[in-house]
């Protein structure tokens, strides 16, 4: 059976605050094969690597992501000065007085792809739209237009570097999947899927998007769901395998991608690591 891909959840987290380019940079040389970012739109239109609708868990000002322009926010210091806990969500550990590495300007997606982009095929991009109705289809479509900036919209089928998609675009939104699946249908798509699976199994079977991805806990209850998203032709992308034993049930199932705080423990496991 083949190994899943490893995607390295917000960047490196275990090594560095995340969504910075030093949490990037620190999975590209550990040998992720990907890495995942989170984009939120600016109240001027620009596509930032922030998880929180507020900038407060993972920067020292305040306030709503949607509700600043990117000078607001620039006046911030992001990353190293705050950092969470990857394995509970709420939970700052530290503030840090980490060397300023990158300035502590909020990470914007051009920033993050023009890193990614300088050395084709070191790492792949999966980027997570988050909350994308205030600004309705506006996110997809700034979101298209970076990604046909950068080269990596294709052509009737996806750009791919080493073989897989050199990006994919996620959403737990079903809207936002097919409003990118309609805009730019070379870019695969994974739906992600919060809660509950078994309301909404059939429906996400048959949907637009070209993955779908389920919680771990998701697979415990029902591993079944792998093998019936195969039979549907998609892929199963799995969020957030942390632990051995869930690496161990998602290999064993077929999972196809493992989305992790800990890439530099599951390519370990792997037989991957340094
Ligand atoms: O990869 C999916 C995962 O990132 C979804 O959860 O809250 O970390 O964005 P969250
Ligand atoms: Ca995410």
């Amino acid at each position: 059976m083949t190994a899943p891909e490893v995607v390295a959840h917000r960047g490196a987290t275990a090594g560095a605050p995340e969504h910075t380019l030093a949490a990037y940079r620190h999975a590209a040389a550990i040998g992720a094969d990907a890495v995942e970012c989170d984009v939120r739109m600016t109240r001027d239109g620009v596509l930032v690597c922030v998880h929180d609708r507020q900038i407060r868990h993972t920067s020292n000002g305040r306030g709503i992501v949607s509700a600043l322009h990117l000078a607001e926010l620039e006046q911030f210091q992001f990353g190293p000065r705050r950092r969470r806990n990857p394995w509970a969500d709420d939970e700052i550990v530290a503030v840090t007085d980490e060397p300023d590495v990158e300035n502590g300007l909020v990470l914007t997606l051009d920033r993050l792809l023009d890193y990614i982009t300088a050395t084709p095929g070191t790492v792949r991009l999966a980027i997570e739209t988050k909350h994308p109705t205030r600004h309705a289809r506006k996110v997809e479509e700034a979101l298209v237009a970076c990604l046909r900036r950068y080269g990596l919209l294709g052509n009737g089928r996806p750009v791919e570097w080493a073989g897989k998609p050199a990006v994919r675009m996620m959403s737990f939104s079903q809207l936002a999947v097919r409003r990118m699946a309609d805009l730019a249908p070379a870019v695969p798509t994974v739906q992600l899927i919060g809660k509950r699976l078994r309301p909404v199994r059939r429906e996400l079977l048959n949907g637009a998007a070209t993955a779908v991805g389920p919680g771990i806990g998701l697979l415990r209850a029902d591993p079944a769901f792998v093998a019936d998203a195969h039979a549907a032709g998609k892929e199963v992308h799995v969020w957030t395998v942390n632990r051995a034993a869930d690496l161990d049930l998602a290999r064993d199932l077929g999972v196809d991608v493992v989305i992790t705080d800990r890439p530099d423990d599951l390519l370990h496991r792997l037989g991957r690591g340094g």
